[in-house]
């Protein structure tokens, strides 16, 4: 992770590099079996060059404490390592250019269970399992048995936290995934059904 950390803040492989005040590579506890990954890099965290510590990331904090762990227990990440100007959304070219990092993180952390925030973090996990369901959001809140890079994942896609700071009915959706996540925590595989099997239904 040091390596690819040294290999982020001097990255230049796409256009972003030219905005950004700082990288912001991922933080948290390497040996945790939970990953969550959000979209990309905004405001605040451009400037602390820390994911999530905006308001989506005091929201996603909340979140964590409310099911008893605390952002240590974690590893939390994003798609894109550089701040998009004005937080637009990230373009395909630059998920193409940056998402060798996210891969060689989860080859290092390993999490059997994989939390996507938001539906560029989930499309981008499920192409990497050779899925592109035409219904995203369909897939919100579901627990998945997956295998991403030769790892056998445990994938709960939800929303994005800051979805639920514009509508706030969007939080208690969140609440009860973060309830699943932890259940999962605890019964890991039982409730998880395949995704090939969930799409063909
Ligand atoms: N939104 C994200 O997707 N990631 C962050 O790190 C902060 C806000
Ligand atoms: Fe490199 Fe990713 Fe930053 Fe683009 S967003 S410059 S690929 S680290």
């Amino acid at each position: 992770m040091r390596q690819l950390t040294e290999e982020v803040v001097s990255c230049r492989k796409c256009s972003l590099w030219q905005s950004r005040r700082n990288p912001v590579v991922g933080e948290g506890n390497l040996n945790s079996m939970i990953m969550f990954i959000g979209e990309a890099p905004g405001y605040h965290e451009d400037i602390q060059g820390r994911p999530f510590v905006g308001a989506a990331g005091k929201l996603l904090t909340e979140l964590l404490h409310s099911i008893g762990l605390s952002r240590e227990d974690v590893y939390i990440t994003n798609v894109l390592k550089c701040r998009p100007p004005n937080n637009r959304d990230p373009r395909p070219e630059e998920i193409k250019a940056c998402s060798p990092y996210l891969d060689r993180q989860l080859l290092i952390i390993k999490p059997s269970i994989v939390v996507t925030l938001g539906r560029h973090a989930t499309s981008y996990i499920l192409s990497r399992a050779g899925l592109a369901p035409r219904n995203i959001s369909s897939v919100r809140g579901k627990i998945f048995r997956l295998n991403v890079l030769g790892l056998s994942i445990t994938l709960l896609p939800t929303y994005h936290p800051a979805a639920a700071l514009y509508r706030p009915p969007l939080r208690t959706k969140l609440e009860e995934d973060f309830n699943k996540l932890k259940s999962l925590m605890h019964e890991r595989g039982r409730r998880s059904v395949s995704l090939e099997d969930f799409l063909k239904s």
